[in-house]
């Protein structure tokens, strides 16, 4: 096990046109043997995050093309982390729900390499800090499959961190998705007041 060090900061910002106002500036973060820098992704990202989709192979992976677009289009409701020697190990996809405001988090993904450590728990906080500071949300929403025992638990520990309560709901089942996916359960997470979270 080596020593943490503090990766430089990674000249990661949105792209022009959707600079993240307010957004705060990537984070670093040790696990004990490295350290994972976390911030708003550029359209470059969404090749990463395409592969670790595709590696995954238990998420709905989309095209190359729909991540690169999204880091794009969604760059302040999207985060993705990199250790300190530059290799892509995980992102949040989100976005902001026109109808009601809340922070929908549609993927979360964590390389294998880099699971276990509280990178997705790190990843989602900082997600919710960027969609704080730049639209003030105050609710969480996603969307789990009833099998997916570890993200169940990585929301509903958010949920603690934060303060507040979670709920299940039925979203959509078999008619819609088809006899091959799980059903997705929405999970509603808040309201989540401005000064909660530092726990
Ligand atoms: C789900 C996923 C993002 C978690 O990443 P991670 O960085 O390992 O998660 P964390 O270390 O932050 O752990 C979050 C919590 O889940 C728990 N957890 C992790 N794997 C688990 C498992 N297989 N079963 C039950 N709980 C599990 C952790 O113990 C932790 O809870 P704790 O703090 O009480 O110990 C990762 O496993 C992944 O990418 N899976 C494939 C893609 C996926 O299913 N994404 C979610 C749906 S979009």
């Amino acid at each position: 096990m080596t020593a943490p060090e503090q990766a430089p900061p990674r000249a990661s910002t949105a792209p022009d046109g959707d600079a993240a106002p307010g957004a705060p500036a990537p984070a670093a973060d040790a696990d004990g043997d490295h350290t994972y820098e976390i911030g708003s992704p550029v359209p470059a990202d969404g090749v990463d995050m395409w592969r670790l989709a595709v590696e995954a192979r238990t998420l709905d992976a989309n095209s190359r093309y729909a991540y690169v677009l999204w880091c794009r289009d969604f760059a302040r409701t999207s985060v993705i982390a990199r250790r300190d020697d530059g290799r892509a190990v995980g992102y949040v996809t989100g976005y902001l729900r026109p109808e009601n405001g809340a922070l929908l988090i549609w993927q979360v993904c964590v390389d294998p390499v880099a699971r276990g450590a509280g990178l997705a728990g790190r990843m989602l906080d900082a997600a919710w800090d960027q969609a704080v500071a730049a639209a003030g949300v105050e609710r969480m929403e996603t969307t789990i499959t009833p099998d997916n025992a570890s993200s169940i638990r990585l929301f509903t520990k958010f949920a603690e961190r934060h303060g507040t309560t979670i709920e299940r709901e039925d979203l959509f089942g078999p008619d819609l998705l088809g006899d091959s996916h799980e059903p997705e359960d929405l999970y509603l997470i808040g309201p989540i007041a401005a000064d909660k979270g530092e726990a």
